[in-house]
């Protein structure tokens, strides 16, 4: 870093307190500019600051601070802004790039066109989301920026160059840099930062002038502490913000003060009901909020939590085991129950990360969801009709699943939605429902390509139509027939082969007619659902990893308990049993509409195979794993007619290839499959899953017959389908553990 040349000749910052004082100190820590130049209205912060190295040069005036700096930053309070940036003025140079580190970004750029007129400078806004309960120079640490988020709001006709010199100076201190409109920051930062300031103060207040304050003070509990702890910041510095960002605040006061008044009318009316959806929509939004973030809703640049899997080679697997409950089943226990009359009660919810996204979609369109306790879910159905406007986009993470049923359901909904997801599924094509979907009369926007985000406009009428699916997709289907409940006549979709029929039976079960005729699958628009009770099988494509990894590690001898066993989802089973697996079906019997069974696997020694075609639908999801089997067995797989898993979670006949190379096994890539010559020693290495829950699990059941240790990066997505996958490999004989978790 010192070695190279740095990023700005000469660094003036104008006010020397905790954020200043961090920035020069960081500044030259890193060695981002050659000279850092420090004004403060107070000499004795500006030796002290001189004294400690936080700057090389302690200017007299604030004139002298600004000639010959090639970036000026201006770190004083708010309100101080305008009177400071009139001593800039007259000194600043014509090629100086000019910034500032405020909470408030309108009154920034008021303050430079009141004072620099129409002879603007380059000018970028900037606001570091860091800072401590500390205030002054002596708090100043070179390192309060790393890890945290810098926001930048340049103007539309920014110089490229600067924004990237600011961005790098700001990367450089270890934060992460992300840019956006003024007024988008400012409204952000009203309801984020500014509004819960003022509760936070307004509630202290209150209390403290209660005729019972001492003892109130006295008794008061954890939560009070920690709900108030924001009470204590700089009165003056808070006045500041509050009046610099006046709109954007009182817009979300008002918004505050009606939600506020609806909570007491509903204490009032013994109103439970708004309470509890109220109540568990904002428990659940919080926790979601978290996801969001490290889903890069919003962050553009961050290091997130890498989990990996550390895997020593060799093991068998035993036990009697229950995998959690089925994806596909969840999400759609959780539509169909929404829209139902009354209450649905589901057993066997699986709580991950997609169908937890699915749930709380839901809360965001007014639906009370109790739950998931163990996996009991109750929900109140609001009726086919019932549904409310969500108040912003809802986040899908990344579930493919979700956002394809949604946007069908979505399409014939009476208000507008935005449909947002993670990195991955926002790579991932949407137009093949956008298209149909827009022949019944839907209005939808997609980004580039048909990727995310979508835009769904709502309040139009769908017309029924009968679509022949070019490829074989459920979610296409299920996504069409859910348009189909709300259009006006008959909605039916032919298959080009047979696709997970959950969505059909499931509607069977809460009383809506499909019919089935052939490969066609119909209904008619305009009945009502009415609340079920669901039990959900254990998810065969998590069982899948079991089944193969019994399969392939010697001396194994494990049983599966209450796997779904849906005839449109038993592809691994049949294909395992063509290579010559030993797998025992017992206890076959039907949950809810859904055939169940207990599987018993043992090792045994398989041989290559011809992927029949027909089976390739029906474990669509379970290649990743499968190809792990055909590298252990004896004799040549050939996978044909599969280039659907290109565009899953990731390219996952790339990504699997690419992940077997490192383990040093050959393979050839086809563009609809893959061909793997079996009997290669599978070595020890490192190996990338690309965020693909299903690749992380694949090369952690690899690791069973692998001649040394595997290490699988970007492993944070298993717990989209498979929450307790690690512990349960762990319990069975896998030799793994995580780091980063
Ligand atoms: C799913 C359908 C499948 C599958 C996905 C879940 C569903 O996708 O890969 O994991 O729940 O409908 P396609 O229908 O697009 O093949």
């Amino acid at each position: 870093m010192v070695d190279q040349e740095p990023l700005f000749e000469r660094v003036a910052i104008i006010g020397l307190g905790l954020i200043g004082g961090s920035l020069a100190s960081a500044i030259k820590k890193n060695g981002l500019a050659r000279v850092v130049v420090g004004a403060d209205q107070h000499p004795e912060e500006l030796s002290q600051g001189l004294k400690a190295g936080v700057v090389d040069e302690a200017a007299g005036s604030v004139a002298e601070a600004v000639r010959g700096a090639d970036l000026v930053v201006m770190a004083v309070p708010v309100r101080a802004t305008e009177s400071v940036l009139r001593e800039v003025q007259p000194w600043l140079e014509k090629s100086a790039l000019l910034t500032d580190v405020g909470s408030t970004k309108a009154s920034f750029v008021t303050a430079v066109e009141a004072v620099f007129g129409e002879h603007l400078p380059a000018v970028i806004p900037g606001h570091p989301i860091a800072g401590s309960e500390k205030s002054g120079i002596a708090a100043a640490d070179p390192d309060l920026f790393a890890n945290h988020k810098v926001i930048l709001t340049p103007p539309e006709d920014v110089n490229p160059d600067h924004l990237q010199k600011l961005s790098a100076l700001w990367e450089g201190c270890g934060a992460r840099v992300l840019t956006m409109p003024v007024a988008y920051h400012d409204e952000v930062l009203a309801a984020t930062s500014h509004l819960p300031h003022l509760i936070a103060f307004s509630l202290v207040d209150t209390l403290a002038g209660e005729d019972e304050n001492l003892d109130i003070f006295r008794y008061a509990a954890g939560g009070f502490r920690d709900f108030t702890r924001i009470a204590a910041s700089d009165p003056v510095m808070w006045h500041d913000i509050f009046l610099s960002n006046q709109q954007a605040v009182l817009r979300v006061i008002d918004h505050f003060t009606h939600d506020l008044d609806q909570l007491r009318t509903a204490i009032a009316e013994q109103d439970g009901a708004t309470l509890l959806r109220v109540f568990s929509r904002a428990k659940a939004a919080r926790e979601h909020f978290s996801k969001m973030l490290s889903g890069q809703a919003f962050v553009t640049n961050t290091n997130q939590t890498q989990v990996t899997f550390k895997l020593q080679p060799g093991g068998q697997v035993t036990g009697d085991i229950r995998v959690p409950g089925d994806k596909s089943i969840s999400h759609r226990s959780i539509m169909l129950g929404a829209l139902a009359d009354g209450i649905t009660e589901v057993k066997g919810f699986l709580e991950g990360e997609d169908s937890l996204a699915t749930l709380q979609a839901f809360r965001d369109m007014g639906v009370a969801i109790e739950g998931p306790d163990n996996g009991f879910v109750r929900i109140h159905g609001v009726g086919i009709d019932g549904l409310q406007a969500p108040r912003g986009p809802l986040y899908l993470g990344n579930s493919g699943t979700a956002m394809r049923l949604f946007t069908g359901l979505l399409a014939a909904q009476a208000f507008d939605s935005e449909l947002t997801g993670d990195e991955s599924l926002s790579k991932r094509p949407m137009g093949r429902v956008a298209d149909p979907l827009r022949t019944m009369g839907a209005l939808i926007d997609t980004a580039d390509g048909g990727r995310p985000p979508l835009k769904i406009r709502g309040g139009q009428a769908l017309k029924a139509i009968h679509y022949d699916m070019p490829v074989a997709s459920a979610q296409v289907k299920s996504c069409l027939l859910l348009a189909g409940l709300y259009a006006e006549g008959v909605t039916s979709v032919t298959e080009p082969a047979p696709t997970r029929d959950h969505t059909e039976r499931m509607l069977a079960g809460f009383g809506y007619p499909v019919t089935r005729k052939g490969a066609t699958a119909s209904l008619t628009g305009g009945a009502r659902l009415s609340a079920s009770t669901i039990d959900v099988p254990a998810d065969i494509s998590s069982a899948a990893f079991f089944l193969v990894a019994a399969s392939i590690a010697e001396g194994s001898d494990l049983t599966l308990r209450h796997v779904g066993m849906n005839p449109t989802r038993v592809g691994v089973i049949n294909i395992l049993r063509l290579m010559g697996a030993r797998i025992d079906v017992s206890n076959e019997r039907e949950v809810g509409g859904e055939p169940v069974a207990d599987l018993r696997v043992r090792s045994a020694t398989l041989r290559g195979i011809d992927i029949p075609e027909s089976e390739v639908p029906l474990a669509i999801d379970e290649f990743p794993v499968l190809f792990i089997a055909a590298t252990c067995a004896k004799g040549e797989t050939v996978l044909r007619g599969a280039e659907e898993l290109r565009v899953k979670e990731s390219d996952r006949i790339q990504v699997m290839a690419d992940g077997l190379s490192q383990l040093g096994v050959q393979t050839t890539v086809t563009p609809d499959g893959i061909v793997i010559p079996g009997g290669q020693t599978l070595g020890g290495g490192k190996v990338d899953s690309h965020g693909d829950h299903r690749i992380a699990m694949a090369f952690a059941v690899a690791s069973l017959r692998a001649s040394g240790p595997i290490e699988i990066s970007d492993c944070a997505n298993v717990a989209t389908s498979f929450p307790g996958f690690v512990a349960l490999a762990q319990e069975t004989g896998f030799q793994i553990s995580v780091e980063g978790a």
